[in-house]
């Protein structure tokens, strides 16, 4: 069914001998944070010369805001396959994803699905994947949060347990998989979001006018940002959260998510009668760049966000009950403060990072590293 010469399939262990480097690769993305990691990667790939990369977006988000913005300003070219699966509750949309990728695999045969980070998209790929026999990548592999009521925590546990090559953003990643019985194909790579900022941060310095758009100074306001459904489909804790916004005697800047702003919108938009509080649609990765850098301080339930808070030294508030990113923690440059809003105020007025801002997660090259393995000629 596949290509002998290439590929010689699973083993029954799940282990992968691929004999020749120039493989043809499916990579599955489908949400915005994936579109973000993604861009650095393909780019990596087809710099390489040596792979045939196929680019599948499931449709997972969808809004111009949540998709094309991030294909157009990162210059990831169009997809190849666009499923258009769109939402719905966690088991229609994951296997309407899984039914979609399998006819995709089934007539592309490739010799490799590369997938990312942990949403719904990240365990349909990875499920489609091995159960025709094909090698799953995982990007982003290894991170945890020990909360299986995420559904994160579920796609991200699952996809590293199919997977045969995991690629860590850092070594507890790697020791997160050690201690589940995962030592073969994994790789610590670094954190291909370091890339994509890197591309991103001068071009964001001269194109973004977002601040001006806004009416805001440099270091005189704050940044928003919540989604994860432990937030919003809590009305005790999204509410919990919009009065901590009231509470601070401060400019905040508030993107909202579509289901943050659905979630919002079902408590009769709080945030709406909060003079501080500026909610805006969703903002591009640039515009996101250009505001993340100018922000006094930044409270976000997102991964991608605390890391780029991090490598921006911009000092983190994290609206959850823990972190998969413990490295920003215990640099001392994120704290999690959850969603009281007595605790949110506190921090906001008392949270001193440190001078010292240790390199997180390897810097800037990651996927050129993940590029170089996929090269390599990988026997897992
Ligand atoms: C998903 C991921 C989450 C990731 C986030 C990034 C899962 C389980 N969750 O959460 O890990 O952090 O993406 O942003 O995969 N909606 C729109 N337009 C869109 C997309 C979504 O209106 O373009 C609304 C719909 O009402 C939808 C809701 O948002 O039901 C939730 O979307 P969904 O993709 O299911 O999960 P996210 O909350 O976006
Ligand atoms: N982001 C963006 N615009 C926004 C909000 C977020 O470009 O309005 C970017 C952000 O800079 C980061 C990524 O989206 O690179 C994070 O995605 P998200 O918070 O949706 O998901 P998570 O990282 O929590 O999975």
């Amino acid at each position: 069914m596949f290509n002998v010469q290439t590929y010689s399939g699973l083993n029954r262990a799940g282990r992968a001998t691929i004999l020749n480097p120039a493989m043809k690769i499916v990579s599955v993305v489908g949400a915005r944070p994936q579109f973000i990691k993604a861009a650095p990667v393909c780019r990596a790939i087809r710099a390489s010369g040596s792979h045939t990369e196929i680019l599948v977006h499931t449709g997972q988000h969808y809004d111009a805001a949540m998709s094309d913005v991030f294909f157009e300003e990162l210059g990831i070219p169009a997809p190849d396959h666009h499923l258009g699966v769109g939402s719905g509750p966690h088991g229609a949309q994951t296997g309407a994803m899984l039914a979609a990728i399998e006819r995709v695999l089934l007539d592309e045969r490739p010799d490799l699905v590369l997938v990312y980070g942990d949403t719904n998209s990240t365990l349909a790929g990875a499920l489609a994947a091995v159960k025709l026999g094909i090698p799953a990548a995982h990007v982003e592999a290894g991170l945890r949060s020990f909360n299986r009521c995420m559904p994160e925590e579920i796609n991200r546990v699952v996809a590293d347990h199919v997977s045969s090559l995991l690629f860590c953003p850092a070594r507890g990643a790697a020791d997160n998989l050690a201690r589940e019985g995962i030592t073969r194909g994994v790789h610590v790579v670094g954190d291909v979001m370091a890339d994509a900022l890197a591309e991103a941060s001068e071009r964001a310095a001269g194109r973004s006018a977002v601040l001006s758009r806004l009416g805001l100074r440099p270091g005189a306001f704050l940044l928003a940002t919540i989604h994860r459904a432990e937030n919003t489909d809590d009305a005790s804790r999204l509410g919990a959260v919009i009065e901590a916004f009231g509470r601070i005697p401060e400019p905040i800047v508030f993107p909202v998510h579509p289901r943050t702003r659905r979630a919002l919108a079902g408590l009769g938009n709080p945030q709406e009668r909060l003079p501080n509080v500026k909610a805006v649609e969703p903002v591009g990765y640039l515009d996101m760049i250009g505001l993340e850098k100018s922000a006094r301080i930044i409270l976000t339930d997102s991964g991608g966000i605390q890391k780029e808070a991090y490598w921006l030294g911009v000092p983190c508030l994290t609206l959850r009950g823990e972190t998969e990113w413990v490295e920003t923690v215990e640099a001392g440059w994120n704290k999690v403060v959850g969603t009281d809003p007595e605790s949110i105020v506190r921090a906001v007025r008392e949270f001193r990072p440190p001078a010292v801002r240790p390199e997180l997660y390897g810097g800037p090259g990651a996927s050129a590293r993940i590029a170089a393995l996929l090269g390599s000629g990988l026997n897992i």
